[in-house]
């Protein structure tokens, strides 16, 4: 039987860093039983980084006027997809900032022409109203990835004043309620977040049961205003993703590429330590370089093969193996 946490027994498992090894290793035999030791390999496709948000700690951030913006058009974002459905990978996520040049019907109809492919579908592309997300999936498309970044909303507020968290709270209801499987997920380490602030947003993603949860360490952006904050804690986030597979057992982790861009095993250790996820970065070319949420983002120098086969190599060099399914979150 899986133990229920209070708050004040998750506080105390975040701070106890001298204990963190075993933390990592408990969430590790969680994961061994309740999702087994297929690793889902999922191709991320950056295909915006033009944003219409400013939120204080992304480098895409719209004040970010010194960012080379792109959008890939619909068939070279197709184009990507094909190669990424030849590589193997049997889910594909399409993430960009929040662009409006891709409207519900552009949207759409990408959609329709990658779900002609045997692959699940998530997309990654911030607030929608409604209409759209069901016109999405409608569409075909499976999957919805949309952190709640952090669940204090002063803290939410003063990361971005023109956003409002009861909002994108309202998105994760929608989605879950339109039938898609949903992703969330925070940022740990930002100014001003404190334990207790970690504990509710676990107790949070528990509570609205997402299917998966993404966790990575909030790493200051040189071209934004949190450029000399704190942050970098890649502990405090392997801790925090261990509780959450403590908390969630059966639901899909990624081992984040923020993890990684913090060490180079980044991705191993999560995944020793709740993790069963990984999301290779399938974009071409000099894209990868202008998606920079953050400074020295793992893998932007790489191309997707490299990637796919470093990735592959890492993963069976621990025991684990490739998910040859779709990798959905069976409950
Ligand atoms: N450091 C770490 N993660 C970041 N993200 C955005 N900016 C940063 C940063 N500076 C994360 C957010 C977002 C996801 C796509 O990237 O959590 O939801
Ligand atoms: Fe990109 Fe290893 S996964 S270089």
């Amino acid at each position: 039987m899986i133990k229920e946490y209070t708050k004040e027994e998750i506080i105390c498992l975040l701070s106890d860093e001298k204990n963190e090894t075993s933390l990592l290793k408990q969430a590790d035999a969680v994961r061994h039983q309740y999702v087994g030791d297929e690793v889902h390999l999922r191709g991320l496709i950056e295909f915006s980084n033009i944003c219409r948000n400013n939120c204080q700690y992304c480098g895409l951030q719209r004040d970010n006027k010194i960012l080379p913006r792109y959008h890939m058009e619909e068939d070279e974002l197709l184009q990507t997809a094909q190669n990424a459905v030849n590589m193997g990978f049997k889910t594909l996520v399409l993430q960009s900032g929040e662009d409006m040049y891709y409207t519900q019907a552009r949207m759409c109809r990408i959609i329709e022409q990658i779900k002609k492919n045997d692959v699940a579908l998530t997309l990654s592309i911030g607030e929608r109203d409604y209409t759209d997300y069901k016109a999405f999936y409608e569409a075909g498309a499976d999957r919805y990835l949309i952190r709640i970044e952090t669940t204090d909303q002063n803290l939410y507020h003063q990361l971005d004043p023109g956003m409002n968290w009861q909002r994108r709270h309202e998105c994760l209801l929608m989605l879950k309620e339109i039938g898609y499987e949903l992703g969330s997920g925070i940022m740990v380490g930002l100014p001003n977040q404190t334990l207790d602030s970690i504990a509710d947003d676990l107790l949070y993603l528990q509570k609205i049961e997402v299917d998966m949860a993404g966790i990575g360490p909030f790493i200051p952006h040189p071209q934004t205003p949190l450029k000399n904050a704190n942050g970098n804690n890649l502990h405090l986030a392997l801790r925090t993703m261990a509780m959450m597979r403590l908390m969630l057992p059966d639901i899909n982790i990624p081992a984040t590429t923020a993890m990684e861009s913090l060490h180079p095993r980044g991705r191993i250790m999560a995944l020793q330590g709740g993790a069963n996820v990984v999301m290779p970065n399938v974009t071409e070319g000099e894209y990868r370089r202008l998606y920079e949420l953050y400074p020295n983002k793992a893998c932007v120098d790489d191309t997707p093969l490299h990637c796919r086969t470093c990735i592959g190599m890492k993963i069976t060099a621990i025991g684990r193996t490739i998910g040859q399914g779709y990798g959905g979150h069976k409950k």
